[in-house]
């Protein structure tokens, strides 16, 4: 995988970059710290970088634009996160092309008047679709697959000024402050834009990213962990219910993973809890301090329930049925849960920044805490992630 080898790939990159930009060369980097990418190029917006921040972005001269509109096609899983971006003005004027719940939301400042409008198709169905927004006069125009998605009418007070001056492009982020937007969302988007045409012009875009992580030809539903990665949560988003405890299920293909599935743990103490899969003695283990319980890799589904006096494991294979019961010698796993956090894809050390090791290889299909889907775009810190995608 292209991701797995990417932490070691970024220093030897950087210096290669540096090396190339020493030596005078041309090409990747334009000497601004930035590399150059073709807007028609593969990119994936989900690597990570600030949140905000767009992955790559353009500057075009307005005087040399023949037509206000952008062509491109995008492909995901995520029902929410930033796409595309535009502004004039440095960033007086401003235009912001988002999912929420799936669907396409636009937000627009002209003239001093802010409009958001959200509206047509789904998009997060893992399919590739082709957006065009343009902009007519008053108008601006967002067509899905070729049928019309969303239009937008805005009629100011001042008089129509001669358009003039740069326009930024940018994608998967924004060039202004997110405060500036009416309707907030999450900006992370586990997803791909390719085949991008941009006001019919072709000046090169730029990345500060030192390397541009890859689209997989093929995805399917789930989070993907190429085994350099993690997401950690607070325990505390997640409250305890005080007749169940805890639960959290699993499912996924056992047999095709590698590594820590999850693990919590409180900071200073000494319980650590872990669900690990190896992929040598084809074991899946559930360690709680001393107890060990193991089960093996042909399971597809799990369902772990941590109370103050007991833990319970179901497994389906392919019927969910409970596997094991033990009552808990040790009390201070709620203790534990209630002061600590959780991570996904990797062991925790204690520490602040202390994500441990042995990191997961494979595919969650679901992941469930406390009954609802988890969404890593929420974690606290995530790290080399597929949230919302796997490839197939
Ligand atoms: C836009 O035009 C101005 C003046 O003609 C020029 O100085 C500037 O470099 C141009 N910018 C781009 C991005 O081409
Ligand atoms: C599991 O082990 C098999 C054979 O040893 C190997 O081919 C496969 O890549 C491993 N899978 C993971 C996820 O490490
Ligand atoms: C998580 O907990 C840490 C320390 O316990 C705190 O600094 C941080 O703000 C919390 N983050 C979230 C997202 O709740």
């Amino acid at each position: 995988m292209a991701l797995l080898g990417k932490a070691m790939a970024d220093g030897l990159l950087l210096t290669l970059g540096l090396t190339l930009l020493a030596c005078g060369a041309r090409g990747q980097g334009n000497g601004r710290g930035m590399r150059e990418v073709s807007g028609g190029a593969t990119v994936y917006l989900g690597q990570d970088r600030d949140i905000w921040r767009p992955l790559i972005h353009t500057t075009v001269n307005l005087s040399e634009v023949s037509s206000i509109k952008s062509s491109f096609q995008v492909r995901t899983f995520d029902p929410e996160g930033t796409i595309f971006y535009g502004d004039t003005k440095d960033g007086e004027d401003w235009f912001v092309l988002s999912l929420r719940d799936g669907v396409p939301l636009m937000q627009i400042s002209k003239d001093g008047m802010f409009v958001s409008v959200a509206g047509g198709p789904k998009l997060d169905d893992g399919k590739w679709h082709t957006l065009e927004v343009s902009s007519h006069g008053k108008f601006v125009i967002l067509r899905v697959d070729g049928s019309s998605g969303l239009e937008v009418g805005m009629q100011s007070k001042r008089t129509e000024e001669v358009i003039s001056g740069e326009l930024r492009l940018a994608l998967g982020g924004i060039l202004i402050d997110k405060d500036n937007m009416i309707v907030e969302f999450q900006p992370q988007m586990d997803g791909c834009v390719r085949e991008g045409s941009w006001l019919s012009h072709s000046v090169p875009w730029e990345t500060e990213a030192d390397e541009l992580w890859p689209c997989y030809p093929n995805i399917q539903p789930g989070s993907y962990f190429p085994g350099a990665g993690f997401a950690i949560f607070n325990t505390s988003v997640f409250p305890v219910d005080t007749d169940n405890g805890v639960k959290i299920e699993l499912a996924g293909d056992f047999s095709q993973m590698d590594g820590t599935v999850f693990s919590f743990k409180a900071p200073g103490q000494e319980l650590t809890v872990a669900l690990v899969v190896n992929n040598d003695t084809k074991e899946v283990t559930l360690t709680l301090g001393e107890e060990k319980i193991s089960m093996r890799k042909t399971v597809k589904r799990l369902v772990i329930t941590f109370q103050t006096e007991m833990l319970q494991v179901f497994q389906e294979e392919p019927k969910l049925t409970e596997l094991k019961a033990i009552s808990l010698t040790n009390p201070g796993v709620l203790s534990t849960w209630r002061e600590g956090r959780l991570a996904i894809g990797s062991l925790l050390g204690d520490g602040e920044d202390n994500v441990g090791s042995h990191f997961l290889t494979g595919c969650l299909k679901k992941i469930q805490v406390q009954g609802k889907d988890l969404d890593l775009d929420s974690a606290a810190m995530r790290k080399s992630v597929s949230s919302h995608s796997c490839p197939a």
